[in-house]
């Protein structure tokens, strides 16, 4: 992937992994344009980092995608990689039914919603200036951890998604890449009780290993242990599967749904 002097829009860039390669993308020259849902953060992002440009928007409204899209096609004509970043994880009891159905869907809407929704909405100006997609999904699209059920759901399906997508842009011009990142540091995954079975890497060491790749022109980007995880799940699945419920079996809530 070319690295310099894009114009790159970061869903959920607010925080985490996202405002870390935001802040990686900015450093070498590009103009980036980070979204969240929430307007104070995208403000204190913005007093920290003057050069970021922030605009608020929520990747499961469709409205809200379709504002977004229609001031970015005015203002950044020359939008040339989307990095559809956004996402949440929820702890989920698969055995109490769930108190509230519509939020039994609140990861599908966001991870899976986010990325169709997104995509279909600036794939005309990817293709216009034979743009980059960046896809977040993760190493748990190979194999699921039990506690977060739904949210490895979202994350195979992004990386079905993001193989087809792949392929019926391959005329096109618009390179899709996706990056499955291993357990990082992040808000998300502040209650993962880390030396428990789960290793967890820094933003930065994300950054410089998904940004070796990128230089390097790869397109399926597995940093750290996210290698490991595919290779298990071809060498012994039933192993590392099992392995995964043991480690994560007592984070599942008790009682809820
Ligand atoms: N951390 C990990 O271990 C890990 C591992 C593999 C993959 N990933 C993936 O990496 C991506 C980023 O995760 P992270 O760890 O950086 O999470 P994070 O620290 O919780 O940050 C999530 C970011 O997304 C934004 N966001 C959440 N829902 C949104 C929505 N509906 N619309 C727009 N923005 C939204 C958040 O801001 P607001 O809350 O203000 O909207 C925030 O900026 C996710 O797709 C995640 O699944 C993370």
């Amino acid at each position: 992937m070319k690295l310099t002097g894009r114009t790159i829009l970061i869903t959920g860039g607010s925080a985490g992994i996202g405002l870390s390669f935001a802040l990686k993308f900015l450093n070498l020259g590009n103009d980036v344009i980070v979204t969240g849902r929430r307007q104070a953060v995208l403000e204190e992002v913005k007093s920290k980092h003057p050069k970021l440009r922030t605009i608020q928007s929520d990747v499961a409204e469709p409205a809200q995608i379709a504002a977004l899209a229609a001031h970015v096609k005015a203002h950044f004509p020359k939008l040339d990689v989307l990095m559809n970043n956004a996402g949440i994880s929820l702890y989920r009891n698969l055995k109490a039914p769930a108190a509230d159905l519509a939020g039994l869907m609140a990861e599908m809407n966001i991870n899976v919603g986010g990325v169709l929704r997104m995509t279909s909405a600036f794939i005309d100006t990817l293709k216009a200036n034979k743009g980059t997609i960046i896809n977040v999904s993760s190493g748990l699209a190979f194999v699921p951890l039990p506690c977060i059920p739904i949210y490895c759901a979202t994350k195979a399906a992004i990386h079905s998604y993001t193989q087809s997508l792949r392929f019926q842009l391959e005329e096109t011009g618009v390179e899709v890449i996706e990056v499955m990142p291993p357990a990082v540091k992040t808000d998300m995954t502040a209650d993962l009780p880390e030396g428990d079975g789960f290793t967890l890497i820094t933003t930065d060491e994300l950054v410089k290993q998904s940004f070796a790749s990128l230089k390097a022109g790869a397109l399926e980007i597995r940093p750290g242990q996210s290698k490991q995880l595919a290779f298990m799940r071809r060498l012994a699945p039933d192993f590392i599967n099992r392995q995964l419920w043991k480690s994560s079996k007592k984070l599942v809530p008790i009682g809820v749904g």
